[in-house]
C-alpha cells in the first residue's frame, strides 16, 4: 500500500476565466480497499472543457462540483490492490474518478481497458467519450453524405479531429476551423482535411468560409459557438444540419450576445440540435466497436497533448481555454508500471 496520496479540490467558484486559485491541493492518506473495492493508481487524467460548467453553481446536465470537494473526471489507471473478485493488481481500468493520485473505489465504478487494442491514453480520447461524441453527433444529427461540405469548429481538438475524420470516411468534403497555423497544418497534412481556416489569422471569417466552401455548408459540427459559429451560420445550404456539441467560446463569459439565428434557420430550413453524448449511452458498445475497428484498420488517427505531473493538472485544464492543446489534453500522473511507488 502506498502511504501518501494527494487530491485536488475546487477551492472556489470562478466568475469568468478560472485560474490556479480555484484549485487546491491536499495531502491525504490512501484508503485501504474494503470488500468489493479496488485501489487504483492514476496513470492518465483527462481535463475537459465541460468541467468549467461544473465549477459554477448553475444547474446543468451534470451536477456542479462542490466547493472543497474533490474534482472528478475521467481517469485511466492501474489496480494496485484489490478486494474485488473482478480485478487483480496490474489490471488497467478506466472510470469517472477523483482528481487524486490514488482512488479507493467500488469495483462497479471502473471497467477494464484492453492495451492490446490501443495504448491506454486512447481510452480517454478516440476510444472514449470524445470519439463517441464525434461519432454520434456527426452521424445521428449531422448525417453527412458523400460530396457534401462539412465544417467543423474546434477542429484540432479531441472531438473535432474525430468528427472531421469520420466525415471524410463518409465521403464528405471537410473544412476545419482552428486557432493556430500549427493546428491547421496538422489537419491538412496528417488528417487530410480538404480545407482549413485559422480563425485567428483571417481578417474576415465569412469571406474565408466562402472561399473554403464554394458550394456552401451542408453540415456544421459546432464545438465552439460565438463569433466562429456566427460566421458559419451565414454560409448554410438549404436543409443544412447543425449538431451543437459545445460552446467553449462562452464558457468563461459572464455575458454573451450574438445575432438572432431564427431568420437564418427559416431561410435555410436548417436543423440545429444540441446533444449530450450520454443521450446515446445505450449505443456506446456499437460506437466503441466501430471506432476501434476504424483505428485498427488505420482509417482513424488520434492526437494527444500530454502534460507531465499531477501538480500541473490545473494548468492543463486552463490551457483548454487558450488553445494550448493539439488533440486531446491529458495529464500523465504516474508510469503504468505494475506495483506501487
Ligand atoms: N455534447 C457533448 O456531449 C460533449 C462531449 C465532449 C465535448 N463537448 C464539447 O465539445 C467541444 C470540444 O471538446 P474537446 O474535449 O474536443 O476540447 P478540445 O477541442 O480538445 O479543446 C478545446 C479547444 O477549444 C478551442 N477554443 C478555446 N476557446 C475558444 C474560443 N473562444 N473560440 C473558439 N475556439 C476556442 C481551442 O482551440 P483553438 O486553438 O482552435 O481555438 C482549444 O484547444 C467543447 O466545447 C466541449 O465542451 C461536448
Amino acid at each position: 500500500m502506498p502511504e501518501k496520496n494527494e487530491q485536488i479540490v475546487l477551492a472556489g467558484r470562478p466568475e469568468g476565466m478560472p485560474s490556479q486559485e480555484h484549485f487546491a491541493f491536499e495531502e491525504v492518506s490512501v484508503e485501504e480497499p474494503q470488500d468489493g473495492q479496488v485501489l487504483v493508481k492514476t496513470i492518465y487524467l483527462s481535463v475537459d472543457p465541460y468541467m468549467r460548467g461544473r465549477m459554477s453553481s448553475a444547474e446543468s446536465y451534470v451536477a456542479p462540483f462542490e466547493v472543497n470537494e474533490v474534482i472528478t473526471g475521467n481517469v485511466v489507471g492501474e489496480v494496485v490492490a484489490s478486494k474485488s473478485s473482478l480485478f487483480e493488481p496490474g489490471d488497467k481500468v478506466m472510470g469517472m474518478l477523483g482528481w487524486k493520485r490514488y482512488n479507493t473505489i467500488e469495483d462497479a465504478a471502473v471497467r477494464k481497458v484492453d492495451e492490446s487494442i490501443a495504448p491506454l491514453s486512447a481510452y480517454l480520447n478516440i476510444l472514449g467519450l470524445n470519439g463517441l461524441t464525434a461519432y454520434f453527433g456527426l452521424l445521428e444529427i449531422g448525417r453527412p453524405v458523400a460530396g457534401e461540405t462539412v465544417v467543423i469548429s474546434g477542429a484540432a481538438g479531441a472531438v473535432g479531429m474525430a468528427a472531421g475524420q469520420i466525415a471524410k470516411l463518409r465521403g464528405a468534403r471537410v473544412v476545419g476551423i482552428a486557432g493556430t497555423d500549427k493546428k491547421t497544418d496538422y489537419l491538412k497534412t496528417e488528417l487530410r482535411f480538404d480545407e482549413t481556416i485559422n480563425y485567428n489569422a483571417v481578417s474576415n471569417l465569412e469571406t474565408a468560409l466562402e472561399e473554403a466552401c464554394p458550394k456552401g455548408v451542408d453540415v456544421y459540427f459546432d464545438n465552439v459557438g460565438g463569433p466562429v459559429s456566427d460566421a458559419v451560420m451565414t454560409q448554410l445550404n438549404d436543409f443544412a444540419r447543425i449538431p451543437v456539441c459545445g460552446a467553449i467560446s462562452s464558457y468563461n463569459k459572464t455575458e454573451d450576445t450574438g445575432p438572432r439565428v431564427q431568420p437564418t434557420l427559416i431561410k435555410s430550413r436548417a436543423l440545429i440540435q444540441g446533444f449530450i453524448v450520454g443521450d446515446y449511452a445505450s449505443r456506446f458498445q456499437e460506437g466503441s466497436e466501430k471506432l476501434a475497428a476504424w483505428l485498427s484498420e488505420g482509417k482513424l488517427k488520434y492526437e494527444e497533448t500530454i502534460v507531465e505531473g499531477f501538480e500541473n493538472v490545473p494548468e492543463a485544464f486552463l490551457g483548454l481555454f487558450t488553445g494550448d492543446n493539439l488533440g486531446k489534453q491529458l495529464v500523465k500522473v504516474n508510469e503504468p508500471a505494475a506495483g506501487v511507488e
